[in-house]
């Protein structure tokens, strides 16, 4: 026998695990205009390790029909040999359905539409560098696909169209499960991205290549860990409180530290702010939270659901009305987390903590922002938004 310690397999891009899902469930509900679910991906045998607050990455695959249009759009069967951006040889079609970036257009991609068609004058215009606002703006909503159908006298041939591609990048996705609490296996929280823009139904890549196009115990999903930096719980045996807020896909860590700290009986308090659309149809995991509140794990559940009634209500304004509660807490020394939306509720509710602390604390403005500045100094502020 080997007296050599056992070392983790290191995963990573170039070495992704070759992980399966075992279970998928929907968890909004009927009447839901989101889809949002829950999925366990199966790591018996890897070795694959993870704490409460990582993520995981994703590499996923383009959906088949975006893959068919393309081929359609160029003339191409799919069986053309081509290499990828790593030289690997391989067909066509595969080069497109995992390697190639098949929404947002490359600039090599877009000058040579310009050069090779007789008809891109106000492309041309957009590709100046003076106009960069303007064609940020043309490109939203707007993929490869559009510009194929719009220009179809610029031709390519398939390893050229292949090397104006942006590579195909991995997603991340913040673990919703503690692997003290599952040892098999890792927890993901993911809302599908769909929309429909320019006359054609779109796909987000990743999130539903899982709620789409992966089967159960068969597709293989390349997946490794990224690890959460300062997105973690203070150690086990620390009492510290901690107040969790996260709406939507944003609850996914949470989730994990709840079931760590009832696992490795951790006796620190714990606030969660959890905000959706509707009770009726998007409370996520709402018997899980009723558990942790009967065992104590969870000392306090604040939801905000923002179209059940007339005027919104989200997150921030239930912490504003609990600002008494809510500075206690910061006084006791507790840790406030916050995850899910980047582009409005991580500057929302980071509005709301000042004013709760103004309100509870008596407070300036000024003041405030210096207690908030201390609390992120001694990391008892940790932000996971995207
Ligand atoms: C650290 C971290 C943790 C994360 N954790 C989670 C998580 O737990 N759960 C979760 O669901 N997500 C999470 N995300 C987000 C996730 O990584 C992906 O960004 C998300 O799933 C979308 O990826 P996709 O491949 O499905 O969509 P993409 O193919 O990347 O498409 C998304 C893009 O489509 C475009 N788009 C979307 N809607 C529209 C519209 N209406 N009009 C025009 N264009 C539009 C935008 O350009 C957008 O960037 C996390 C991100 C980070 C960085
Ligand atoms: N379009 C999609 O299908 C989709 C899918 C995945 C991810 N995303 C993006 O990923 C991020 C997270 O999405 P998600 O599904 O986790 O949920 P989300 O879009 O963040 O929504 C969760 C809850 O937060 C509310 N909300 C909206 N604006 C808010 C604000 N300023 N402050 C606080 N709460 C606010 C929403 O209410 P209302 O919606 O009623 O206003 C909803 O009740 C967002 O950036 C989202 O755009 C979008």
């Amino acid at each position: 026998m080997s007296d050599t310690p056992h070392t983790p397999p290191a995963f990573n891009l170039k070495n992704p695990c070759l992980a399966r899902m075992k279970r998928a469930v929907k968890l909004s509900g009927e009447g839901s205009p989101k889809d949002t679910r829950h999925y366990e991906i199966d790591l018996r045998g890897s070795g694959m390790t993870y704490e409460p607050g990582d993520s995981l990455a994703v590499l996923p695959t383009n959906c088949p029909e975006l893959v068919n249009d393309v081929l359609h759009a160029l003339g191409a069967t799919g069986d053309e040999p081509v290499k990828d951006a790593t030289q690997r040889e391989m067909t066509f079609r595969e080069a497109l359905t995992s390697s190639c970036n098949l929404a947002t257009p490359d600039k090599k991609f877009l000058n040579a539409i310009v050069e090779r068609s007789g008809n891109a004058p106000e492309l041309a215009k957009l590709l100046d560098p003076a106009r960069k606002d303007q064609l940020t703006q043309h490109l939203h909503g707007r993929e490869l696909i559009d510009f194929l159908h719009e220009f179809p006298d610029a031709k390519f041939q398939p390893q050229e169209f292949v090397s104006f591609c942006k590579r195909l990048l991995i997603r991340l996705y913040s673990i919703s499960s503690s692997l003290k609490a599952h040892p098999d296996s890792v927890h993901l929280t993911v809302a599908a991205v769909r929309y429909h823009t320019f006359g054609r139904d779109r796909k987000g890549v990743a999130s539903t290549f899982l709620a789409e196009r992966t089967v159960l115990n068969e597709t293989v999903i390349p997946t490794f860990i990224n690890a959460g930096k300062g997105f973690r719980l203070p150690s086990p045996d620390d009492d510290t409180p901690i107040i969790m807020c996260g709406p939507g896909t944003g609850i996914a860590p949470f989730r994990a530290f709840l079931q760590e700290r009832e696992v490795t009986n951790a006796k620190g308090k714990a606030w969660l702010f959890f905000g959706e659309i509707s009770a009726k149809t998007d409370f996520f995991y709402a018997e899980e939270w009723d558990e942790y509140l009967k065992k104590g794990v969870l000392t306090r559940l604040d939801t905000a659901f923002s179209r059940d009634q007339e005027k919104k209500i989200y997150v921030q304004h239930r912490m504003v009305e609990a600002a008494e509660e809510l500075w206690k807490w910061l006084e006791e020394g507790a840790i406030f987390y916050v995850c899910g939306d980047a582009s409005r509720m991580a500057a929302d509710v980071d509005d709301a903590l000042h004013t709760a602390i103004e309100k509870a604390g008596g407070k300036t403005r000024e003041e405030a922002v210096e207690y908030v500045e201390e609390m992120r100094k001694s990391k008892r502020y940790r932000r996971d938004v995207y």
